[in-house]
């Protein structure tokens, strides 16, 4: 009895969960199918999203067509891929939700690759490497030299929403108030007119913020915190990121990399 038994569980096992396992498990070449590197290529497109107001990395020209070094970067990876390119231009804030519901293949919009952010989608190796500086009020922080002072009662702080200047400032600074602006324009003119005491964003917009505003602002230029830019995809799609990061590494190496430098850099 208790082999027939055993021989009935064996064939119940063979019949009836060995198939349905191997329904449940996914080849490799599922997973490639839905990579979005494979998506793009089948679909002949590859669907950048960046918000184009982040110079010199993405702004427009004179007709409003988007330039900068990150459009150039992701016009090298369409052409590399063999694919045409879109880019769909929104709020910051909105790009990582725009990559999770599938809206975009990927984001190169000057983004720093944090721990935070890296939990919930996948970073390239980094393609530029800044920090944070300090665009400061003439008129409300004239005594003001160095970025320990901004850590002080009645100190006002303009941040870019959702930016790494205000995912870092409450922690930086918790003495100080902390005021947050959707637009890094508005955020500038807060320091220009005196309603804050600094602006905290990235390097080279605040160079660019105080060479715009030489009577009215100083800056505070040695970066206070690392700020690795990267292209981000979504978690879990290693075919896309080792492509990527395959493209980063031989652009670098041949030289296409540093002729973009040079072409928005080389006079700032
Ligand atoms: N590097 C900063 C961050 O990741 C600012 C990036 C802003 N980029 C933009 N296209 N507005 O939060």
């Amino acid at each position: 009895m208790a082999g027939r038994f055993k021989i009935c569980l064996i064939a119940v096992c063979i019949c009836v969960l060995l198939p349905a396992l191997s329904c449940l498990a996914v080849t490799t070449f599922e997973i490639y199918e839905a990579s979005a590197l494979n998506q793009v290529i089948k679909r002949n497109t590859l669907i950048v999203g960046m918000e184009v107001k982040f110079f010199p990395f993405e702004y427009t020209d004179a007709d409003g067509r988007p330039i900068g070094f990150d459009v150039d970067l992701a016009k090298l990876a369409a052409q590399e891929l063999g694919v045409r390119i879109e880019i769909k231009d929104m709020e910051f804030s909105g790009l990582i939700p725009a990559l999770q519901g599938g809206k975009i293949d990927m984001i190169i919009s000057g983004m720093t690759r944090t721990p935070a952010r890296a939990k919930t989608v996948a970073f390239t190796q980094p393609y530029f490497e800044t920090g944070l500086c300090a665009l400061i009020s003439n008129k409300r922080a004239p005594e003001v030299s160095e970025i320990g002072q901004l850590n002080a009662e009645g100190r006002i702080l303009a941040v870019k929403l959702g930016a790494t200047g205000d995912l870092v400032a409450a922690r930086l600074f918790p003495k100080a108030e902390v005021k947050r602006f959707k637009e890094e324009t508005a955020c500038a003119l807060e320091v220009v007119s005196g309603r804050a005491d600094a602006f905290i964003y990235d390097k080279l917009s605040i160079e660019r913020h105080h060479a715009q505003n030489l009577q009215t602002t100083r800056a505070i230029l040695r970066p206070f915190t690392y700020e690795p830019y990267a292209i981000a995809i979504k978690s879990g799609d290693f075919d896309f990121l080792n492509w990527l990061n395959i493209f980063l590494e031989t652009i670098k190496a041949d030289g296409r990399y540093q002729e973009l430098q040079k072409k928005y850099f080389n006079d700032l």
